[in-house]
């Protein structure tokens, strides 16, 4: 598994000590910048979705990119889990806890419906505070989500496993542990 995707791992940029001293950012927005290579990823992402997926819902900021090119990919429509304050219409919200400080997401209500299938999507998983606190919206407004799909993984950080232990399957194209 550690060498699958390696021609798109080498698009990924590592910026040593950012945020802070100590820290490997992994940064997409070189693989983003790589037009050839954002096709590649969307075509593998879109390969791995479960066939009965009805909504894509995409973490703001960086997961509506995803979400964006899976959705065109396979025709699905797309939810936007919003940092606070954006959407107009009747929505929920969860708090959830980031390494330091916390931060909130919100969707709107009324438009996933009851048992609806709905595939996870973000750019990259790391504790797994962003992704369970969309898992958490998505259950309140009456989803089920079976799959999750990231670009990367950190999997020293046990994000993923954290989904897999909610019986969620936490699937991703390139793993970047701890080298
Ligand atoms: C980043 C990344 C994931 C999240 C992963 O988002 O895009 O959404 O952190 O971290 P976690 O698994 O520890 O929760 P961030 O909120 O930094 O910013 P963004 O708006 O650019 O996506
Ligand atoms: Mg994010």
């Amino acid at each position: 598994h550690h060498h699958d995707n390696d021609d798109l791992r080498s698009l990924i940029r590592t910026v040593p000590d950012y945020p802070k001293p100590g820290i490997m950012f992994r940064d997409v927005s070189t693989l983003l910048l790589d037009g050839a290579g954002f096709r590649t990823m969307i075509d593998r992402m879109a390969a791995m979705v479960d066939s009965d997926t009805k909504f894509i819902a995409g973490i703001e900021a960086r997961g509506f990119i995803v979400a964006a090119g899976l959705s065109y990919a396979l025709g699905l429509g797309k939810v936007m889990l919003r940092k606070p304050g954006k959407l107009p219409g009747a929505k929920i919200g969860v708090d959830y806890e980031l390494e330091y400080g916390s931060d909130r997401l919100e969707m709107h209500i009324g438009h996933v419906g009851a048992g609806d299938k709905i595939l996870l999507v973000d750019d990259l998983i790391a504790t797994g505070g962003t992704a369970l606190a969309g898992l958490d919206l998505i259950h309140q407004a009456g989803g089920i989500v079976e799959q999750s799909l990231f670009i990367v993984d950190l999997p020293d950080l046990g994000g993923a496993d954290k989904l897999r232990h909610s019986g969620i399957k936490a699937d991703s194209l390139i793993c970047f542990d701890g080298d």
